[in-house]
């Protein structure tokens, strides 16, 4: 097994906003579309996108333990390919070339599908008029202590020193599978066809021209900023060190993840009646306790007294960066346009 706490000079960090996150799987589909088509990665989605509260991909997986715990590594429980959600087979043959025309409708095959990267979708939480949900994009952490990195037996993931992402070396890699019950993010997926395991590269590719993410650049909302975390000018370094806005998910779980999230605001309580209780929020704050721990109150407080300074006409910077008026400055220096360079 390799060292726990490997330490690496550089260490790039996603920060999520998710008050622009609008759900659309965009993120989900360019890394799908560009790193998992091969022989056994049908049913991969290195990045999902989930609505909260709701049990997630895979399937309930803050249940199912790994991590450190009391200081130890703590193997949690394997995901099934069930709790993942398999892929669909469809009756594309039926509807495109049956003759059927509308009587025929797109569906899937075989066994009734019972769980899927995107199933509970904006089922959320509360009742009328109060219900609430919000959606929270999810990739492997490139954590700064890697509990897969530490529960490989054959040493196949390693921490990069230029950028801090954690990958795998599919030649070491000997299907053990003990990096997956370690993940406590259940965010590394077993190859059947390859018997390997697989988690996002974080790109590497394009980091390695100055290019962003697949998930990050394609995203519509401007919801992404990336760049090194220790790079003092960095907008994500300012959103997680200086304005201390940006948090990281169970950071209980103590592997020192490098994804953060704005933490998502919330619109008032109403009343039975129809009025409007403003010292209420209808998203409850223990419920992003849950999630982003209790630095979570002071965020979402500097997050709405920003914004209030705007409301009255007055400069913040903060606003100002979270707005994203130039996109150039969300992605540090991974600006390089990808359709101008020579990919082999
Ligand atoms: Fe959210 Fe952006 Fe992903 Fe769409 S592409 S789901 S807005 S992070
Ligand atoms: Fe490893 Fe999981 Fe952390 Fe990714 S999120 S580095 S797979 S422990
Ligand atoms: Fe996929 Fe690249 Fe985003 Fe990782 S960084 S989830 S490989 S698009
Ligand atoms: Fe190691 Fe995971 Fe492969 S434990 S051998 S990297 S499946």
């Amino acid at each position: 097994m390799a060292d726990a706490t490997p330490s690496t000079h550089r260490q790039v960090a996603w920060v999520i906003d998710l008050n622009r996150c609008i759900g659309c799987q965009t993120c989900s589909v360019a890394c799908k579309v560009l790193w998992t088509q091969g022989e056994g990665e049908d049913p991969m989605w290195w990045c999902t996108v989930n609505t909260k509260p709701g049990r997630g991909t895979p399937r309930d997986w803050e249940q199912m333990g790994g991590g450190y715990r009391n200081g130890e590594l703590a193997l949690g429980r394997l995901p099934t390919a069930e709790e993942f959600g398999e892929a669909w087979e469809f009756n594309h043959a039926e509807v495109y070339e049956s003759g059927k025309g509308q009587d025929a409708f797109l569906k899937p095959i075989g066994a009734p599908p019972t769980w899927g990267m995107n199933w509970d979708e904006d089922i959320g939480a509360g009742t009328f008029p109060n219900a609430h949900f919000f959606y929270l994009p999810r990739l492997c952490n490139h954590c700064s202590r890697p509990a897969c990195l530490e529960a490989c037996p054959n040493d196949a993931i390693y921490k990069r020193e230029e950028d801090g992402l954690v990958l795998r070396d599919e030649d070491r890699c000997k299907g053990a599978q003990t990096c997956a019950r370690a993940c406590p993010y259940k965010k590394i997926y077993f190859n059947p066809a390859r018997k390997v395991s697989q988690h996002c590269i974080g790109c590497f590719p394009r980091l390695e021209k100055g290019v962003a993410p697949a998930c990050v650049r394609q995203c519509p909302g401007r919801a992404v900023f990336f760049g090194f975390l220790d790079d003092a000018k960095a907008t994500v370094h300012r959103l997680v060190r200086e304005w201390e806005v940006a948090l990281p998910l169970h950071a209980e779980w103590n592997t020192e993840p490098n994804v953060f999230y704005i933490p998502p605001l919330s619109t008032p309580w109403i009343r039975e009646d129809g009025s409007v209780d403003e010292s209420r929020r209808r998203l409850p704050t223990g419920y992003l306790e849950s999630l982003f721990g209790p630095r979570v109150r002071a965020a979402v407080g500097t997050l709405e007294s920003e914004m209030s300074k705007r409301r009255q006409g007055r400069p913040s910077e903060l606003m100002k960066t979270l707005i994203a008026y130039d996109w150039k400055e969300m992605l540090g220096p991974f600006t390089r346009d990808p359709a101008e360079l020579t990919w082999s």
